[in-house]
């Protein structure tokens, strides 16, 4: 009897995988269809920023065009929504999750579950502060904040500033300030630069911004020579501020991200620069970095961060001189920018 059923049990295993193999041929694209048993999670931590938005197109188009199956979750800037969406794509069986963490500290838990489940994790653009991290992919967030600091500083040598970071949630957001004060801190402490107001913007939040620029122009009775803003969105909070007391654009100020909104904002001369990074770069080397893991192999890396391997693409430097890299590479078009 039970010999009769292990002889019927292997004839049953011997059919599906012979029908899987049937099946990795169909189609005509082998690897299409060998990667559709994949099953990849992503979870992002919002879509506020117009960035976050595009990482989320490019990583659904390119699973598409692999062939794979990606459980989408998007938190809204809150992190016990997150660890939710994040429990549920593991009970969904993913074999790889790739997490963009709202909070870099508290996703730390969120890894141990995935490891527990012998779920790889992929740290997206934000480092998990987790030394069970498999892979991060980024770009190079310190030369981010070099770029910022080096390009505000020659612009504006001395005289006062305010200096922000982003949300402290974020371990983006300390790289990014480390970067800029390698510029600014030695020009602080020679006296030439002085830094009315340093503070983070709690969430990244633009309307932080205003309120922190607000009040920095109002104790300082509107004396206040540069900016470092830490992105677009804080930017553009930033410039309504200066805009209500009538100085826009006489303020250089940083930004980064290459929104449409800030890209415009330069071009009219209210934003002194943006940073570029290309999103679609990373989005693809996430797709494709969570298939190798899922297929038991290892990620091409070029860096190591906290301890953990690391692909870091490479940040550019816009401003109203060289937008033709924004149009030439397809991120934003003639028309978006310029209008017609
Ligand atoms: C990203 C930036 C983004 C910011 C706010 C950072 O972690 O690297 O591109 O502007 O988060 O979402």
């Amino acid at each position: 009897m039970n010999k009769c059923f292990f002889v019927f049990a292997g004839i049953i295993a011997l059919t599906m995988v012979f029908l899987a193999g049937c099946g990795g041929d169909d189609g005509g694209g082998g690897e299409a269809a060998v990667s559709s048993e994949i099953v990849i999670g992503l979870s992002l931590p919002t879509q506020r920023e117009e960035r976050w938005v595009r990482d989320r197109d490019t990583m659904i188009a390119e699973a598409e065009r692999q062939g794979i199956d990606l459980r989408v979750a998007v938190a809204d800037a809150d992190m016990a929504q997150q660890a939710s969406q994040v429990e549920n794509l593991l009970a969904q069986g993913v074999q790889v999750l790739i997490l963009a963490p709202h909070d870099a500290l508290a996703a730390t838990s969120l890894v141990e579950e995935a490891a527990a489940d012998g779920v790889p994790v992929i740290s997206y653009d934000r480092l998990i502060l987790s030394d069970m991290v498999d892979v991060y992919l980024s770009f190079d967030n310190e030369r981010v904040g070099e770029l910022q600091g080096e390009f505000i500083t020659s612009l504006v040598p001395s005289g006062n500033y305010i200096v922000m970071s982003g949300a402290p949630t974020d371990n983006n957001a300390a790289l990014f300030k480390r970067g800029a004060m390698k510029y600014i801190q030695p020009l602080a402490d020679s006296g030439d630069i002085n830094i009315v107001t340093e503070r983070a913007v709690d969430n990244w939040l633009p309307e932080n911004a205003l309120n922190i620029v607000e009040n920095a122009l109002t104790a300082n009775n509107n004396q206040v020579d540069a900016i470092l803003a830490p992105n677009d969105g804080t930017a553009g909070g930033s410039i309504q501020a200066l805009s209500a007391q009538g100085l826009a654009g006489e303020v250089p100020i940083t930004g980064q991200d290459a929104e449409l909104s800030g890209v415009r904002r330069i071009v009219e001369g209210t934003q002194s620069m943006t940073i570029f990074k290309d999103t679609r770069e990373l989005g693809t080397a996430a797709i494709q970095a969570a298939i190798t893991l899922a297929q038991g192999g290892s990620v091409d890396t070029n860096s190591v961060v906290e301890g953990v391997p690391s692909l870091l693409l490479t940040p550019h430097i816009i401003t109203a001189d060289n937008t033709d890299l924004l149009i030439d590479s397809g991120y934003l078009s003639h028309s978006q920018i310029y209008g017609d």
